[in-house]
């Protein structure tokens, strides 16, 4: 009996130390390549991107330094990394896993894919293969999209056209997002929606979203697929939201502010331990005076 507990407790501890090492990816994401070639000034505003969002975990590229962490985070030039493929790469930067983050919100797909021209700069097996050209005229590369609010339905309504031949003409088929602005990074609002023959998206917009203190809230929209259609996006401000009051942090007394605005907790305390000081060197004296004095009567000479 007891050996059957061992054994199953040393096939639970093997599977789940294969299962965290194994990072799956689903095979479709796997297989995504980037919508441009990498090249020297990929690899440089890659090695920028990498310093700055990356490097504080994965060290070095090449020296094996990263930070101590459980699982440690891979050197970029290290096999285990190069293993991946492009899309794999890219995948895993987005979507994050345990301690390494998401950055699908902080990094947009271009930045993303210059990181990953940054790593395979460490592998000299690497032959890169670049996304085909989607067919013409699905391309948003010269869109516009022009956002509106539809007060009766509370949707906000995206019309994308594009130039062509000189006329702008309805773009259809292309799925996009919406997005809020908050204060860290972009809340999704409501589910990818692909503009009809017109050219024409709407969003159900939640009537219950805080807005900044007039009710204004920021929209920016997106194609789904930035390599399919391009890396367009649109920004507006529109009063939908609820107006909402957020106190600057400097507002109310609290330890990090001026001296005039200290918490009261902390004046009376220090105003207290002064006083509390200075009583007791009063007394101090006192004290000494008073046995000076009585020194002085029992040896008047
Ligand atoms: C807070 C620390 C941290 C930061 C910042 C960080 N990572 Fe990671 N990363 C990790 C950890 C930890 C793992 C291992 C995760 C796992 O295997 O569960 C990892 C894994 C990865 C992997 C998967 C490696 C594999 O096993 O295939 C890639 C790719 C990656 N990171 C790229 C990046 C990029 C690119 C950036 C910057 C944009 C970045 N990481 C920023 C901690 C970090």
């Amino acid at each position: 009996m007891k050996r059957i507990f061992v054994l199953l407790y040393l096939l639970s501890l093997f599977v789940f130390a294969s299962s965290a090492q194994e990072w799956i990816v689903p095979a479709e994401n796997g297989a995504k390549l980037s919508p441009f070639a990498f090249t020297d000034s990929t690899r440089k505003a890659g090695s920028d991107l990498y310093n700055l969002n990356c490097k504080s975990c994965h060290g070095d590229p090449g020296k094996n330094n990263p930070v101590k962490l459980v699982p440690p985070p891979p050197d970029p030039a290290s096999e285990k990394m190069q293993k991946n493929s492009d899309g794999a790469f890219f995948y895993k930067v987005a979507e994050g896993r345990g301690l390494m983050p998401s950055f699908k919100n902080t990094l947009s797909a271009a930045d993303t894919w210059k990181i990953i021209s940054y790593f395979r700069g460490f592998n000299d097996k690497y032959v890169q293969e670049v996304a085909k050209k989607p067919a013409p005229g699905v391309s948003l590369e010269q869109a516009i999209m022009m956002l509106t609010w539809e007060n009766e339905k509370k949707q906000v309504k995206v019309e994308v056209t594009s130039l062509k031949e000189g006329t702008r003409q309805p773009v259809a088929g292309a799925e996009l997002k919406l997005f809020a602005k908050r204060y860290f990074g972009n809340l999704q609002v409501g589910e990818a929606r692909s503009t009809d023959s017109q050219g024409i998206a709407l969003f159900n917009f939640p009537e219950t979203l805080p807005g900044d203190s007039t009710g204004m809230v920021q929209i920016l929209v997106k194609p789904t697929d930035e390599n399919a259609f391009g890396e367009v996006n649109t920004m507006a401000s529109m009063k939908i939201g609820i107006p909402t009051y957020r106190p600057p942090l400097n507002e109310q007394r609290a330890l990090w502010n001026v001296n005039r605005k200290t918490p009261i907790w902390l004046l009376s305390t220090y105003i207290f331990s002064v006083l509390a000081v200075w009583a007791l060197i009063v007394y101090v004296m006192l004290q000494l005076r008073l046995l000076f004095k009585s020194g002085e009567e029992n040896n008047p000479e």
